[in-house]
């Protein structure tokens, strides 16, 4: 005999009660192992869309979640596992410089990542731009890679979080995916089931993020944070923009050239920061700086010295790749042909739809639009102009590169979603509000 009748769970819910850990648990296992109906649980799912649920319901669902299936072990890496996570944005490099950058300042970086499914890859795909380099440890060699070297990269496991992977796809076709608690649990439980202790995440806002407002991306951020605190894991959120796309490069190859540059210390200005500011986060949980000013200081001199760009060097290098590229990125994957997509006016830069140039980056080949795309590596666009630069009519917006000349849709999405006004407008604040335990 079950412990509870599902249907009163959903009742008690659409109810707007408060769940016990036992009731969500039941939930959460019958839903996975198939003796509650999707019927039942999408009822249940509209239920939480309309009534919310209380921060301790929200921790009860993300362990359930992330003790659905394997969890990662990395008590075997000394230290304090700090992971980081975007909530996704558009040309968002940020993973592949922090990994290094962070691990060179000594905390251990045991990184677990996915494919993308959308405008350009996700850091898998851009790691493979990287001639030989493959994310196929097993979890003993990953462990003791992180030991060795502080960090290593591996694909995601394919049994983490059954529980989230069912219950996404039904929030997918139920229209009960933008719930704030079940983003933020669905979330908390994969890198919970990864094994961090220490979570620093990077909530983004505006039109290229998955949180269209700054207050959405709060809610969603606190939520998560509250859900740390819950479970014991140290959280804390930034809140970072994505009314551009962050940086230059939209595209495998391009990005991993973006966050060589980085590394070298000549990156942009709103990517560099943003790095800085995560970065420094990650060095203050890890244990490895006592304050952020601290932290910051000593993320600066890894770059300066050479260091945080040595060590991704040592990464590629013991993944199969060709470490010869973080000296010389010509040995990436290169478009054959590059093309100027010229300004239609002059003025000034004030609106650029980060979405929207995704998607011309993806119609040259960089990103997926189904699961079994392959993606061109090579390509993408890298843009010239960020909002509040001036522009004459005829300098270039943005290169494209290709490998067809034939670019004439995405020329027309790029020229149509970088607004040019008559006025200058100041560029957008990069970093919005923190939010700690
Ligand atoms: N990303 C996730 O991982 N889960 C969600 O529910 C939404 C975005
Ligand atoms: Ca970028």
């Amino acid at each position: 005999m079950a412990l509870f009748r599902m249907v009163d769970v959903i009742e008690k819910k659409r109810n707007g009660e408060v769940l016990s850990k036992e009731e969500i648990t039941f939930f959460v296992n019958g839903y996975t192992d198939g003796t509650i109906p999707d019927y039942q649980a999408s009822a249940f799912l509209m239920a939480i869309y309309f009534t919310g649920m209380t921060a301790e319901e929200q921790g009860h669902l993300t362990m359930a979640m992330a003790e659905s299936g394997d969890q990662i072990d990395l008590s075997a890496i000394e230290g304090i596992k700090v992971d980081k996570h975007s909530t996704g944005g558009v040309g968002d490099t940020t993973t592949l410089i922090l990994v290094p950058l962070v691990a060179a300042c000594g905390v251990p970086v045991a990184k677990m990542s996915g494919r993308g499914l959308g405008h350009t890859g996700g850091t898998l795909d851009k790691l493979e731009a990287i001639d030989g380099f493959h994310i196929e440890l097993t979890e003993a060699q990953f462990v003791k890679q992180v030991n060795d070297l502080k960090l290593a990269v591996i694909g995601q496991s394919g049994n983490l979080t059954p529980a989230d992977k069912k219950l996404y796809a039904l929030r997918d076709v139920t229209a009960t995916v933008d719930s704030i608690p079940l983003i933020a649990s669905s979330i908390m439980s994969k890198k919970i089931a990864a094994g961090a202790n220490a979570i620093v995440l990077d909530v983004k806002t505006g039109d290229g993020a998955f949180m269209k407002t700054a207050a959405d991306a709060k809610a969603l951020a606190e939520s998560m944070v509250a859900i740390g605190k819950q479970v014991g894991r140290n959280t804390m959120a930034v809140i970072s923009d994505m009314s551009q796309p962050l940086g230059f490069a939209i595209g495998n190859a391009l990005e991993v050239r973006e966050a060589i540059a980085t590394l070298q210390g000549q990156g942009p200005e709103d990517l560099t920061e943003l790095c800085l500011v995560l970065g420094s986060k990650m060095v203050v949980a890890g244990g490895k700086a006592d304050s952020i000013d601290e932290a910051r200081a000593m993320l600066k001199a890894v770059i300066a010295d050479g260091s945080a760009l040595e060590l991704f060097g040592k990464l590629i290098e013991a993944q199969g790749g060709n470490a010869k590229i973080i000296h010389n990125p010509s040995l990436l994957p290169t478009a054959n042909y590059q093309i100027e997509v010229p300004a239609l006016a002059s003025g000034y830069v004030t609106k650029m739809e980060a979405d929207d140039l995704g998607v011309a980056a993806m119609l040259l080949g960089a990103g997926r639009a189904t699961k079994e795309d392959e993606i061109d590596l090579a390509v993408g666009i890298v843009l010239k102009k960020k909002i509040g630069d001036a522009v004459q009519q005829g300098e270039p917006l943005a290169i494209i590169h290709a490998n067809t000349q034939d670019v004439e849709q995405s020329m027309a999405l790029i020229q149509k979603h970088i607004a040019i006004g008559s006025e200058a407008v100041a560029s957008p604040l990069l970093i919005g509000e923190m939010i700690t335990g």
